[in-house]
């Protein structure tokens, strides 16, 4: 295996940690010649979430049309890239074990080196696509919110990253399914209880926002409980159903106090750092309330992105090349 990787213009990655089997050709770090997503939704709509096994072969069996599909897309031959990534964690342990696998194979067969990348750190470098990084002001603070995490970062460069505070129970993502589940609302439960949400009042319902000893942490298991008691309330412990009105209100109360509890934090950090930009990043970046709200709260002077794209908020394989390029690259 090749150990000093200089100046990997071309990266191929490879994302499957979670039920999205993805693959990407991305040059110099932000120019995405091909993102390609094989989402599992439909599979794990029956469940209600994703079971792990199901997952991992349903990548097994997708992963080679995708990673062909992107460099099909992309129009790069195998023999061109000048690295191969793939997602090494955070995730369900066997979906991971499919793409790492995968990308191995390919680096050993095209003798092309190989690099394992954080999930993460790829959701805070998806803000790197089809951007100009050079224009960039540091500090840079970042919220990475998904269903599996709920991190607060400082970035003083790109390889100068900080841990300011993390979840200590569910990441706002899983909060939202979780809520979604509770209202009878499809999976993934983001994108329902934000549409249900338009048809809901504001101040209708209030839920509690959490105290913690470090101001940086975030709990989204309290609020969640307190939906859970609101709606045993409401149907009177199962004996009616919750109106459309009801269900509506429940979902725009809940989405505003995410909304508030990440905002506050978020612009805490900046002040504090004396950031000169603010990311945000990870499933629940496409959240439009979330959006709006942080938009309407920040100081004017305060640069605000999210991801270029709705398709780099959730899981994708071009942030993951994202990232590679930025550990290699220390150039800016
Ligand atoms: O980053 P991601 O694709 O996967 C993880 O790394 O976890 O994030 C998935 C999460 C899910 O919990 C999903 O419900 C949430 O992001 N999500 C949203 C929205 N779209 C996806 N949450 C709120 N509003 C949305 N529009
Ligand atoms: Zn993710």
């Amino acid at each position: 295996m090749i150990n000093t990787i200089k100046s990997p213009k071309l990266i191929l990655a490879i994302e499957t940690s979670c039920d999205e089997t993805a693959a990407a050709v991305v040059k110099n770090g932000t120019e995405v010649l091909s993102n390609v997503i094989a989402s599992q939704i439909e599979k794990h709509k029956l469940t209600g979430g994703v079971v792990p096994e199901i997952a991992a072969r349903e990548h097994i069996k997708i992963l080679p049309f995708v990673y062909k599909e992107a460099l099909e897309k992309a129009g790069v031959r195998a023999e061109e890239l000048d690295l191969i990534v793939a997602t090494e964690k955070p995730g369900l342990l066997s979906s991971l074990m499919m793409g790492i696998q995968t990308a191995r194979t390919l680096a050993y067969i095209h003798n092309k080196p190989y690099r394992d990348i954080d999930h993460i750190e790829g959701h805070i470098f998806s803000n790197w696509l089809k951007r100009n990084p050079e224009e960039f002001s540091y500090p840079i603070v970042t919220l990475t919110v998904s269903g599996g995490h709920n991190n607060l970062y400082l970035l003083k460069s790109p390889t100068d990253i900080q841990l300011l505070g993390e979840t200590q129970d569910d990441a706002a993502g899983e909060a939202f399914d979780k809520v979604a589940k509770m209202l009878g609302l499809a999976y993934p439960g983001g994108p329902s209880v934000a549409k249900a949400a338009l048809n809901g009042k504001e101040n209708v319902y209030k839920f509690p926002q959490p105290k913690l000893k470090n101001v940086f942490d975030f709990s989204f298991s309290g609020l969640k409980t307190s939906v859970l008691y609101l709606i045993q309330k409401l149907t009177k412990h199962g004996e009616k159903n919750l109106s459309e009105q009801e269900i509506s209100d429940i979902a725009k109360n809940f989405e505003l106090t995410v909304a508030k509890n990440l905002t506050e934090k978020l612009l805490k950090a900046a002040q504090q750092f004396g950031a000169q930009e603010i990311h945000l990043a990870g499933g629940v970046s496409a959240n439009l309330t979330l959006r709006n709200y942080i938009n309407e709260q920040k100081p004017e002077n305060l640069k605000f992105r999210y991801p270029e794209e709705f398709s780099f908020c959730t899981d994708n394989a071009a942030m993951i090349a994202a990232a590679a390029y930025a550990k290699l690259n220390r150039c800016h």
